[in-house]
């Protein structure tokens, strides 16, 4: 694992014996699998550490495992800040926000209105034989060989495309997208981050302006149409909607796509009970979900407030690692044994007012890939000998996924 010296002063409500290291930092790599020890161990510690390297840049932040204190902290909207919570804006020295995650109430309820008509159950359904189709497109160009590089092949390009025809952008774009969510997400350099960052933002203004021009049935159009309080969206706002779809509706998809084929791939029981039993794909889902929760994002302290026993003081910068407290073991019996049946009551689409809107996408997503994958493709595991590097930090990721199968 790659370690950072940082060189940050401890502030003085910080109790020296909470000061430790945080092996999940943005940056960080391992070619363990981080679920197996790394997590675990860390449940084996205090309830809060306040690590020199957490937060992007290799700067200080709270960590707290359980889902007591992190619930507490979803819900804590007086004392907690989602502003500033990612570094993009300020990068480029804009002003726009993440929309709606970097606001607060109230504005933030008006927001999330405008967006939750777009996600519903009823719009996935009718999104499902699209989505479907673009599965089908990704697996049947390996489906005839005897194996593929999942993440490759399959779970970046296929939530990509998905994304992009919701967006009504043209799917010539996936490797375009692929770039910038990698410099964006993965990066612990900022200039790479700064880079993606204004890519990203060139091109989607180009399209908004498009849509302002000629609106169509779209995401974008959406954006451009839709009025809150009776006015159209500000451009800070109409770019920073489209920001935030972009950096929350692709990499955690196929993030969480890479951890649930992983699982199958290296437990081959549950992944005959799926082959015989696909109707219980989607409760085995949420179980995965739970145990390989893999998104941190951040708050800031607004005021001094405790969350147990750890005095927080403003500025306070607190990760919110969904990977450890869906392994808490105070709320979860074994955690750290998947059971597909549990039926968990999970937070990986976080809670509180940012609960993720696009959580029933990324729930048919996830449910599809796993559909079609196990209908086309015969009993797989990892291929022999394979390495298999996973990025720590805000999103973690297996970087690749060799998958094989006797045809
Ligand atoms: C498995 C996939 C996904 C995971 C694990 C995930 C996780 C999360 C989490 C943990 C939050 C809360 C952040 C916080 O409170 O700090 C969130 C919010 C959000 N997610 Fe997702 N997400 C996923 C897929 C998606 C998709 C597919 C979209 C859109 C197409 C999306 C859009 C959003 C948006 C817009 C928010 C902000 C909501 C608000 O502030 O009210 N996410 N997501």
């Amino acid at each position: 694992m790659s370690t950072a010296a940082p060189a940050v002063q401890i502030p003085a409500h910080v109790p020296a014996h909470l000061v430790g290291e945080y092996p999940l930092y943005l940056g960080a790599v391992t070619y363990e699998n981080p679920f197996d020890r790394i997590v675990p161990a860390i449940h084996d510690g205090p309830e809060a550490i306040y690590s020199l390297n957490a937060y992007p840049g290799y700067q200080p932040a709270w960590i707290f495992r359980r889902m007591k204190d992190l619930q507490a902290i979803y819900m804590d909207t007086e004392n907690f800040t989602t502003k500033d919570f990612a570094p993009f804006s300020k990068l480029l020295g804009d002003t726009w926000s993440v929309l709606p995650v970097e606001t607060d109430p109230p504005m933030h309820g008006l927001y999330r209105n405008m967006m939750n008509p777009l996600f519903t159950p009823r719009k996935m359904a009718l999104l499902e034989g699209r989505v479907r189709q673009l599965a089908l497109e990704y697996i049947d160009k390996f489906k005839d060989k005897s194996s593929c590089e999942f993440m490759e092949d399959f779970a970046f390009r296929f939530p990509i495309a998905v994304f992009l025809e919701l967006m009504g952008l043209p799917m010539s774009k996936v490797d375009d997208f692929l770039e910038w969510e990698n410099g964006l997400l993965h990066s612990p350099d900022m200039e790479v981050i700064a880079a993606s960052t204004r890519a990203v933002k060139d091109y989607l203004w180009s399209e908004i302006r498009k849509r302002r021009e000629n609106p169509v049935d779209d995401l974008i159009s959406y954006g451009v149409q839709v009025e809150i309080e009776g006015r159209k969206l500000t451009d800070d706002e109409l770019f920073g909607f489209c920001f935030n779809l972009f950096i929350g509706g692709m990499d955690t998809v196929s993030t969480n796509m890479a951890w649930q084929f992983r699982h199958l791939a290296e437990n081959p029981k549950d992944q005959a009970l799926l082959r015989a039993n696909p109707e219980l794909i989607p409760n085995a889902v949420e179980e995965l979900l739970r145990a390989y929760a893999a998104v941190t994002t951040f708050r800031t302290c607004t005021k001094p407030v405790k969350v147990g026993d750890v005095q927080l003081m403003p500025g306070d910068k607190v990760a919110m690692p969904t990977t450890l407290v869906n392994r808490d073991p105070d709320v979860f019996e074994n955690p750290n044994e998947v059971h597909l049946d549990r039926n968990p009551r999970h937070i990986t689409f976080g809670t509180g007012i940012h609960r993720c809107v696009g959580a029933p996408l990324a729930r048919r997503e996830m449910v599809i890939a796993l559909e079609e994958f196990l209908k086309a493709i015969p009993e797989f595991s990892i291929a022999p000998d394979a390495k298999i590097l996973t990025h720590l930090g805000g999103v973690m990721q297996p970087a690749t996924l060799p998958l094989v199968w006797n045809k």
